[in-house]
Order: C-alpha cells, then structure tokens, then sequence
C-alpha cells in the first residue's frame, strides 16, 4: 500500500521544468566525464525489497559537457559498439583546449528527446592503444541500474575491452613489423635488431607558465616527454681517461632540455652521433653532432667539456671517432641516450654491434635469429602501456 502511493505520486508528477545537467569532460586531466552517466534513478522501500524506477534525465533536459584541457570530444555510439560513432549520432568534434585555461571552457549541449539511453565516448586516438574510449573514457543518460544488462558499468567495461584488444592488436603488428624490420649492417655483414616502433600520443604540456597540446612520437620506455624544469637537468660524462677507452656512465636517461656534459679525459676522444644499426660511423642522415677531437695531456689536471642539449626522448647513439692507432668505437667505446633497456637495441646490443663491425669481436657476438626475435618481442611487450616521445615536439620547446 506505501509502495503503491509512491508509485502514483510518481506517475502523477508533471514535467514542470526542464533541468540542466552539467557534466566535466576530462577534469583535472583525467580520461572521464563526472559524473560518468546520469542512471535511472530510483526509489528503494527496503521493507518490500521494491524498486520503483524513474528516469532522471527526462525529455526536455540539457545536458552540457564543459571542456577541460586535453583534447576531447562527446560522440554518441551505440551499447554494443561503445567506441565507434552511431550513425547519424551528436558529435562534437574535437575540442582542444590548452593545458593552463581553467576559464570560459568550451562546452556542447545535447538536448534529451526521450527516455532511451544515449551512449557517448571521447574519440581522441580512436582505434590505436591510445583511444581515450579504449582507456575507459565513456559517459551514458538513462542507462540502466547497475545489474541490469544495459549498465553503465557493462558499457563501460565493453569499452574496456575494446581498449584492450586494440593494445594487444598493436603489439601483434608491431612485433610482426618489427620481426620483419631485422637488417644487415651496412658493412661486416652483422645482422641488426629491429627498430622500435613508435606510437602518436597526443597531450597537454605544461612548463612553467608556457603550456600547450602537442601531438608526437611516443618510443617505448623513453622518459616522460614532459621537462622536468625549465633549465633541465645537468648530467656529467667522463670521457676516456687513462687506460680506459668508455664513456661513464655508458649511457643516460634524460628528458628534453636536459644538458649532457661530455668532460674529457686523458688521450684523445670525441663524442660522435652515429645510429645503432651504423655504431662507428658519423650519422649519415640530418645533421647528427660532433664534438671534435679533444686531446688532453697524461699529466692534465684540467679537463675541456662540451655540451649537448637533449631535445627529445627518442633513443640517441654516439661513439669515440678515434681510430689512431686503434678503433675505440671498435673497442666497446660508445654511448646511449634513453635506450630502450628492455629491448632488443638496448646499451649492451648497440655496443655488440660496434664490437663486431669495427673490432675483433665478429664472431663470438653475432646473435642467432632466434634471440633477436625474442629481444623483438620483450620490447614490445614493455613498451605497449609506456609512454614515449618526441619529434615534433622540439620545435615548441626552442
Ligand atoms: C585534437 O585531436 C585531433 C585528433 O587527434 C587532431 O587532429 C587535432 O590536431 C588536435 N588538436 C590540437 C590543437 O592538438
Ligand atoms: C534531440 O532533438 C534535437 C532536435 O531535433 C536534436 O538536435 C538533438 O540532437 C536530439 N538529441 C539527441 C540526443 O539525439
Ligand atoms: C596559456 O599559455 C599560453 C602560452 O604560454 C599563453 O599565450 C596564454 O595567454 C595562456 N592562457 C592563459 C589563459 O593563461
Ligand atoms: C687527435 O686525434 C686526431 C685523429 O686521430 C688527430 O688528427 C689529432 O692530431 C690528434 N691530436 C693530438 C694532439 O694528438
Ligand atoms: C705536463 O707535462 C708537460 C711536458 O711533459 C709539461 O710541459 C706540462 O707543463 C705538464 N702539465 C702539467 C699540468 O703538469
Ligand atoms: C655545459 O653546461 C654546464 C652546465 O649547464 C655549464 O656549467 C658549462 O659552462 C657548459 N659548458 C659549455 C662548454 O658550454
Ligand atoms: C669502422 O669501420 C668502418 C668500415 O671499415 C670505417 O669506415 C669507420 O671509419 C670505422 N670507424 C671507427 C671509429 O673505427
């Protein structure tokens, strides 16, 4: 009888005014609307273990989508395809929106026209690993109450799983790309591991009071793209010195603006931009660096440094040009800037290389086809959910 008296004030309530619903898209950064769905709302007589329904979002509401930064859009999809636009659906298109504006957000209204539920998603990076939809970036009016099948939780989470497949699609091709992307050396007959595949991500960067969005190439296991100061971080590299023919450390992570301080040491090194696949040669392609020969005394006590400023996270090569009265690059000594550690060119393997084409290594270090492919496959694996870096990227920094 209690429940039937609600029942009848419910169905007996007019549509007096139409609401306003405002809903956050990507606040605070985050790949998700808030709040994520506007569910049935309902009444629940505990006693009667009776859920009485009504929709919360009724014919007539707005819904408005405010715009953080990021780069978003509200697209309506369908609940079986959560991820892919519903033919003739609201969209809005992209909205960038910079990383430092907090006010006059950009928004789109979407008027509701009846109670069926209307399934909406973020459409940046469709169909890659990166889709924001994929990652769980999903929003849904007059869905159903968790339990039922037409949940917010069950689109959400068949979004999910679009997410995940088109990561594991992306590690298929990449490792079949990769595989298929072994090359023979230049010279010394060498066979070379695969290079790494990178992927578009696109992102809001914020440094200092400059910010921007920024679409480039993400390497696996680079460092964030992202500067971690506006001057960047100093590391120090010995070069040479006596008996010893290296670059310590051997190899470095840094991020964009970061400045590496090659100090030489006694005998008479350079530090040479090569590429992984050509270790003991002067880079080819663009214009790689070189710092020129530096000879210092035995006896020196003062030792000359030169520079290089990092204006990216993909993967960097150098070795020692000096071949009088032996190859050094020949000897082992090279140097690596955010090498992808995990994977089949890492420090060791780019070293192996030098060693076999410019020393005396040949033999005892070409590696079989088989642990190539297997190098192939963990850096795959590692890089699949790791963020990346950076080539267009520079040129907003300089
Ligand atoms: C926003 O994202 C879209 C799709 O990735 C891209 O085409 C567009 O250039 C981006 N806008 C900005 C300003 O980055
Ligand atoms: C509701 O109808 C209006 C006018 O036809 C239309 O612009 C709007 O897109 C419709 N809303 C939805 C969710 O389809
Ligand atoms: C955001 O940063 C850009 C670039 O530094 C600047 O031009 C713009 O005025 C800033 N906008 C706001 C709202 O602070
Ligand atoms: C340093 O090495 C280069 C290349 O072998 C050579 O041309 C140069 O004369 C050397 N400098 C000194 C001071 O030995
Ligand atoms: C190093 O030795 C040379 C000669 O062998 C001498 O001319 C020079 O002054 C010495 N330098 C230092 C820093 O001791
Ligand atoms: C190299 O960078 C360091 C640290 O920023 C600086 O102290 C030094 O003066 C620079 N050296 C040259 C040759 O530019
Ligand atoms: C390595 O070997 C190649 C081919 O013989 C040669 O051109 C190159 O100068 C060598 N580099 C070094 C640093 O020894």
């Amino acid at each position: 009888m209690f429940a039937t008296s609600i029942s009848l004030g419910l169905a007996l309530l007019p549509f007096v005014s139409a609401a306003v619903h405002d809903i956050q898209v990507g606040a605070g950064g985050k790949l998700v609307y808030s709040p994520e769905a506007i569910v049935r709302s309902f009444y629940k007589i505990p006693s009667a273990m009776l859920f009485i329904g009504s929709q919360s979002a009724q014919p007539g509401d707005q819904v408005v989508f405010h715009f953080n930064p990021k780069n978003h859009t509200v697209t309506q999809s369908s609940f079986a395809s959560p991820c892919g636009p519903k033919s003739g659906g609201i969209s809005s298109g992209f909205q960038p929106v910079a990383a430092n504006q907090t006010t006059n957000l950009p928004t789109f209204t979407v008027t509701v026209n009846d109670t069926q539920p209307i399934w909406v998603y973020c459409a940046q990076a469709a169909g890659t690993p990166n889709s924001h939809c994929g990652q769980g970036m999903v929003f849904a009016v007059n869905c159903g109450l968790d339990g039922a099948p037409n949940s917010f939780t069950n689109f959400k989470n068949a979004a999910l799983a679009v997410g995940a497949s088109l990561s594991a699609a992306a590690t298929v091709s990449s490792t079949t790309a990769a595989a298929a992307a072994s090359t023979t050396a230049a010279y010394g007959d060498y066979t070379i591991p695969p290079a790494p595949v990178p992927t578009l991500v696109t992102e809001a960067v914020t440094l200092g009071s400059s910010t921007w969005t920024t679409t480039y190439s993400s390497y696996p296991n680079s460092p964030a793209p992202t500067p971690a100061s506006l001057e960047g971080q100093v590391h120090k590299v010995i070069v040479g010195g006596t008996g010893t023919l290296a670059f310590n450390p051997p190899m470095v992570s840094a991020a964009p603006r970061d400045v590496i301080v090659f100090e030489f040491h006694q005998k008479n090194h350079t530090v040479t931009q090569s590429a992984f696949d050509d270790p003991c040669r002067k880079l080819s392609t663009g214009n790689g660096f070189d710092s020129g020969f530096f000879p210092v005394a035995d006896n020196a006590t003062d030792f000359p440094t030169w520079n290089f400023t990092v204006t990216d996270t993909a993967p960097i090569w150098a070795y020692c040009r000096q071949s009088n009265p032996s190859s050094h690059c020949g000897a082992g000594m090279v140097f690596a800037v955010n090498s992808d550690e995990s994977s089949g060119r890492n420090f060791a393997a780019f070293q192996n290389v030098a060693k076999a084409l410019n020393g005396t290594a040949v033999a005892a270090t070409v590696p079989s086809a088989t642990s190539q492919a297997s190098g192939a496959l963990s850096m795959n694996t590692g890089g699949a959910s790791a963020m990346v870096i950076v080539a267009s990227f520079i040129a907003a920094f300089l």
